[in-house]
């Protein structure tokens, strides 16, 4: 299974560490090209690849990480999605403001859905903080990932992948159900969850 980021920021980066580490092969991509992932790819290892974002959402498991109001314009002209499975790292909220985007209740991964046509979305990725996220073992146990979506299958592949890089994944259900790992709102996020035994 081919894998990408789109997105090298605070959680793309974590992202590529963590996958790399592992031992797994990944592609990413930015706004800026390739050329300006030269130093982050340099610091991942022969493992890491910098490519252009249309070779990125060619991936079989694509993971979004980019400023919301930013995610339109990355995902703009991508495609087809069909098959492919997207992890959803994103909230809608964003630097220097931190003010939520207003959705009208909507989960966010639904919005994200939206302009994925044909993609199996799973929310996931998207409730620690970067330094949390590169320890998966912490504190004698394994941390906790939780993993949302619509598609079964989908949901087991990110969780075998969750639990291959040290986590333990926990499937909250759909989307809606999703909402309980949701930040800002939901009450898990703001927790540093450790699995024991
Ligand atoms: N930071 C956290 O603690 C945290 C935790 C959990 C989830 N998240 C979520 O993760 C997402 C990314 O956050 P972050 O903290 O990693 O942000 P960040 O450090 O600002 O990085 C954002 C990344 O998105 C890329 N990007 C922006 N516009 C793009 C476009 N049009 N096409 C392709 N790539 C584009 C940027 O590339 P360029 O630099 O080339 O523009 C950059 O690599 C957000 O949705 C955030 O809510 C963040």
């Amino acid at each position: 299974m081919s894998i990408s980021i789109i997105g090298a920021g605070a959680i793309g980066s974590a992202i590529a560490r963590l996958l790399t580490n592992t031992g797994l092969e990944i592609s990413i991509a930015n706004s800026r090209g390739p050329e300006s992932l030269k130093p982050l790819v340099a610091e991942l290892g022969p493992r890491a690849r910098a490519v252009s974002l249309e070779q990125a959402a060619a991936a079989d498991l694509v993971f979004l990480a980019v400023n919301w109001s930013k995610i339109p314009a990355a995902l703009a002209g991508l495609g087809p999605w069909e098959g492919r499975i997207v992890v959803d790292a994103n909230n809608p909220i964003e630097a220097p403001l931190f003010k939520p985007f207003e959705l009208g209740g909507e989960p966010s991964t639904q919005v994200v859905a939206r302009m994925l046509p044909g993609a199996r979305v799973v929310k996931a990725f998207n409730h620690l903080t970067p330094n949390l996220l590169a320890n998966p073992g912490a504190e004698g146990g394994k941390r906790l990932l939780f993993v949302s979506g619509e598609q079964a299958d989908a949901k087991r592949q990110v969780i075998e992948l969750i639990t291959q890089l040290g986590f333990h994944g926990i499937d909250l259900g759909n989307l809606q159900q999703g909402q309980l790992a949701q930040f800002p709102g939901g009450p898990l996020p703001a927790l540093n969850l450790v699995k024991h035994g």
